[in-house]
């Protein structure tokens, strides 16, 4: 790391290069697109793996314990890399691990340079070149120094993709969780921030956005009085970006009027993800979930009555404390019930600082297998059940990449999100297709993905 040149260069960080990687939710996959946005423009080059490094960044999760051990695990054994240039690589470690640990994490991991939080990615640049300057370790973890990362520099991992943080924070302390003490209180964006926003976008080339929040349904509560998600919803559905979606609804804020601008709007896609964490209202409740299996099968029937053919998706935590095989089985009734198109699942993780932490686990460790293993069957059969009515259709599909299996066939996203597969033309190469919307015609379904063919 030649320092001198930084403080003759004209930026920051010229002649430097960087490497970032990010773990856990959408949050931190926007947040890193601005890490790259401000290293960029702070005069960085990206590189392919940390041995070309200058500068390494990590952008953590602490949902459950397994991603914490494993950035442990992966901050500890970077130390003995030699440097890429001269002197010493800056390691830098933001998101929620970095928020929840701050100083600690230096004390524990001594090469950890600079430590960010959730709410101080603006300062990142100022923090790595204060530590360049001082040899100091900088560390900023503080509440007030949020801006909202919209407006800070971007650089886009799928160019025709945008992120659309519209809040940040969650206000709902669900028993087991530990994200409204890493991403603080709920904050919203204003109306005409976010439609400033959503008007360049169309014009950016992007195909596709993504509406983010832990919980977008209560989107403006903090701001208005009420939530206005309905109205976020449909300036995103006119503001010329072809295909719009959303994450995270919680169930107990969904409204009639979000269904309704949902059913309105083609260009919000038919699928939606709505965490149910557990079918037994006893869990529920104990959870503070705030709504009873009753309510969210009714706002599922509401959902199919009101925007044909759509596509649920959901988050099951398995062996929450006092789950009995009873309460797992009413789990696995409402799943089938509802017939997901894809559930994500997670066994329990005990996270310190959560009211859940306290509680007494009672389901052995065989059990908690067998319970996975259960869940993951019906998980499978209903995707398999879903990706079938789809043979014979024509879906518009948006192309992601190559498959990873085969250089000559393409994957994108249908409408429902699922992952379609289609053979390029003779001749044609998958830089003609990445970001463009095509129509494939589906010959045939796995669980994970539909096969099919270009239809010109
Ligand atoms: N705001 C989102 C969820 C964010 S966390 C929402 O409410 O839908 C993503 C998922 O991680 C949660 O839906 C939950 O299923 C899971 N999760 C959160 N804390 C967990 C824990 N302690 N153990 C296991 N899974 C957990
Ligand atoms: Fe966690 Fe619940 Fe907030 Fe989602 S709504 S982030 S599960 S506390
Ligand atoms: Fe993980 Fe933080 Fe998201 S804990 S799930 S990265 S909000």
């Amino acid at each position: 790391m030649p320092t001198s040149t930084v403080a003759t260069g004209a930026k920051p960080l010229e002649n430097m290069t960087y490497w970032q990687r990010t773990f856990g939710c959408q949050m931190n996959e926007n947040d890193a697109e601005r890490v790259a946005g401000m290293l960029e423009e702070a005069g960085a080059l990206p590189v392919l793996t940390i041995e070309e490094a200058d500068i390494a960044v990590f952008l953590t999760c602490c949902v459950r314990e397994k991603a914490d051990i494993r950035l442990m695990g992966q901050l500890a054994s970077i130390k003995n890399i030699p440097p890429a240039h001269e002197e010493k690589r800056i390691i830098a470690v933001g998101g929620c691990i970095g928020q929840r640990d701050g100083e600690l994490l230096h004390e524990q991991l001594e090469h950890v340079d600079v430590v960010f939080g959730t709410h101080n990615l603006a300062s990142l640049v100022r923090l790595i070149k204060a530590r360049i300057d001082t040899g100091l370790p900088a560390i900023e973890t503080a509440e007030e120094n949020e801006g909202f990362a919209s407006s800070l520099p971007v650089r886009r991992d799928k160019p025709w993709h945008a992120w659309v943080p519209i809040m940040t924070g969650c206000d709902n302390f669900c028993t087991y969780c530990i994200v409204p003490y890493v991403r603080g209180r709920e904050s919203s964006r204003t109306l005409e921030d976010i439609q400033r926003e959503l008007s360049g976008l169309a014009e950016q080339g992007i195909k596709e956005l993504t509406l983010l929040g832990q919980n977008v349904n209560s989107y403006g509560r903090d701001l208005y009085g009420k939530p206005r998600f309905a109205e976020v919803l449909a300036m995103a559905a006119d503001c010329g970006v072809e295909r719009v979606r959303f994450v995270t609804s919680h169930p107990k804020d969904l409204l009639t009027e979000t269904i309704e601008a949902m059913a309105a709007h083609p260009t919000i896609m038919p699928q939606l993800h709505l965490p149910l964490q557990s079918g037994s209202d006893r869990i529920l409740d104990a959870m503070i979930r705030k709504y009873e299996i009753a309510h969210y099968l009714e706002l599922v029937q509401q959902l199919r009555d009101n925007i044909e053919g759509i596509s649920l998706s959901t988050d099951i935590i398995i062996g929450f404390p006092g789950e009995t095989e009873a309460d797992f089985q009413q789990t696995l009734d409402v799943c089938e019930q509802v017939g997901y198109g894809q559930m994500f699942r997670f066994i329990y993780s005990k996270r310190s600082g959560t009211p859940a932490a306290t509680m007494q686990q009672n389901a052995t460790r065989e059990e908690l297998q067998n319970r996975f293993e259960r869940l993951e069957a019906v998980a499978q059969a209903s995707s398999l059940a879903e990706n079938k009515r789809e043979i014979g259709r024509t879906l518009d599909v948006l192309v992601e990449s190559a498959s990873k299996r085969d250089a000559r066939v393409l994957a994108g996203k249908s409408p429902k999100n699922q992952t379609v597969h289609a053979p390029m033309p003779e001749g044609q190469d998958i830089d003609a297709f990445e970001g463009r919307i095509v129509k494939v015609r589906i010959e045939d379904a796995t669980t994970n993905y539909l096969q099919g063919s270009l239809e010109q």
